[in-house]
C-alpha cells in the first residue's frame, strides 16, 4: 500500500493540521421567544431546554450568550391571543412588546445583531404566514403588510429583517420599503428555501402559530413553503431572491437539507444561512433524554455538519450550549 489514508489520523496534533471545518460561536444565532410579561419564563414541552422568555429575562440571556461569544439572536413573538386579528394589526402597533423588546435589547447591547422574523402567522387568528381572503393565502395584498412589519422592526432597532413567509416578490417590496424610509444599512435574511416541514413542530408549540383547523382556510402551508421532494426550485427561488437584493440567503430545516445548502454554496456568492429548526433539535435532546445518544457530542456533530455543508451563518437552539462546550 502506498497511499495509507489513516496515517493523517494517528495524533491529535495532526488531525488538528488538517481539519477542514470551523465552527466557533460567532457562527451560531440564538433563537429567543418572547413573551409578554417581563419576568415570564415558560419552558417548552417539545423542546426541552428552550424557554419562552419575558423582556427581563431575555436580557440575562443575551448577557450570557454574549460572554460565551455568541452575538447573533433570531427573536420570535409569543403574542397573546387578544391581541389577534384576520391581518395581524398588532404586528406594526405601538404597543407591540416584540418591538419594544428590540429597542431595549439594542440599547442594552449595540454590539449584538438582532434579527427578525416577518411572517402573519403568530399575529394572525388562522396562522397562517400571509393573509386569507376567500380561503386562499393572497401573494399580493400579503406584501403592503410585510413590508410595513419590516420597517416597524428596523425602526424599532433590529439589524437584520427576517422575512420568512415565502410569498413571491417580498424581498424586492421589502427592500424598497426600507430604503425608502431611509433603513439602507438594514439587512434582509432570505428564508429563500423554505420548506413545508414536519419539523417545526415544537416552534408552532412555543409560539400557539400552527394553521387553525378553521373553515375556510387552508390547513396547511404548501401552497407557500416549498416541496420536501424539490432542488431546482430552491435554485430558482435563491437566484430571485439574490436579485431582489437579499443579504443572506437561508436554508430552513438544516439537516435533511444539506445538499441544498450546498448547493446554495456553490451557485451563489451571497452567505448561506441555515436553520437547525426546532423538530431536528428536539428529535436530538429526546434521544439523548433516554441515553441513547450524547447531547454534546451529537450536537457538536449535526452542527459541524451544517457548517461542513457550506452554511455561513447557522441558526441553532443549542447554540449557547455549543459556546459553553467550545470554552471549555
Ligand atoms: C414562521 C416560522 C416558523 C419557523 C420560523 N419562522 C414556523 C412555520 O413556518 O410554521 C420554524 C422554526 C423552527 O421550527 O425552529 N413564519
Amino acid at each position: 500500500m502506498l497511499s495509507r489514508p489513516r496515517r493523517n489520523r494517528q495524533s491529535a496534533a495532526i488531525r488538528a493540521q488538517i481539519r477542514e471545518t470551523e465552527l466557533t460561536p460567532g457562527h451560531l444565532v440564538q433563537p429567543i421567544f418572547l413573551m409578554p410579561e417581563p419576568n415570564a419564563r415558560l419552558p417548552i414541552v417539545s423542546l426541552p431546554g428552550t424557554f419562552r422568555l419575558g423582556i427581563e429575562e431575555v436580557v440575562r440571556e443575551v448577557g450570557e450568550c454574549r460572554k460565551l461569544g455568541i452575538y447573533s439572536f433570531i427573536m420570535f413573538p409569543a403574542v397573546p391571543e387578544e391581541h389577534k386579528d384576520k391581518t395581524g394589526t398588532y404586528a406594526t402597533s405601538e404597543e407591540n412588546f416584540y418591538l419594544h423588546a428590540a429597542t431595549r435589547l439594542k440599547t442594552e447591547y449595540p454590539d449584538i445583531c438582532l434579527i427578525s422574523d416577518v411572517a402573519l402567522d403568530p399575529y394572525s387568528t388562522d396562522g397562517h404566514d400571509g393573509l386569507v381572503v376567500n380561503g386562499k393565502i393572497d401573494n399580493d395584498q400579503t406584501l403592503p403588510l410585510v413590508d410595513a412589519m419590516a420597517v416597524a422592526q428596523a425602526r424599532a432597532g433590529f439589524d437584520v429583517i427576517g422575512p420568512s413567509e415565502m410569498m413571491d416578490g417580498r424581498i424586492e417590496s421589502i427592500r424598497r420599503a426600507l430604503d425608502k424610509e431611509g433603513f439602507t444599512d438594514t439587512s434582509i435574511m432570505s428564508y429563500c428555501a423554505k420548506y413545508a416541514s414536519a419539523f417545526y413542530g415544537p416552534f408552532r408549540d412555543a409560539l400557539d402559530s400552527a394553521p387553525r383547523q378553521l373553515e375556510d382556510v387552508p390547513t396547511d402551508k404548501k401552497t407557500y413553503q416549498m416541496d420536501p421532494a424539490n432542488r431546482k426550485e430552491a435554485l430558482r427561488e435563491a437566484a430571485l431572491d439574490a436579485a431582489e437584493g437579499a443579504d443572506y440567503l437561508m436554508v430552513k430545516p438544516a439537516i435533511n437539507y444539506l445538499d441544498i445548502i450546498r448547493e446554495l454554496t456553490n451557485e451563489h456568492h451571497l452567505p448561506i444561512a441555515a436553520y437547525h429548526v426546532s423538530g431536528e433539535c428536539a428529535m436530538l435532546l429526546a434521544a439523548a433524554e433516554r441515553g441513547w445518544l450524547d447531547y454534546q457530542t451529537a450536537a457538536s456533530e449535526a452542527l459541524l455538519s451544517i457548517r461542513r455543508a457550506g452554511a455561513s451563518v447557522i441558526i441553532s437552539y443549542f447554540a449557547k450550549d455549543f459556546a459553553t462546550w467550545y470554552g471549555q
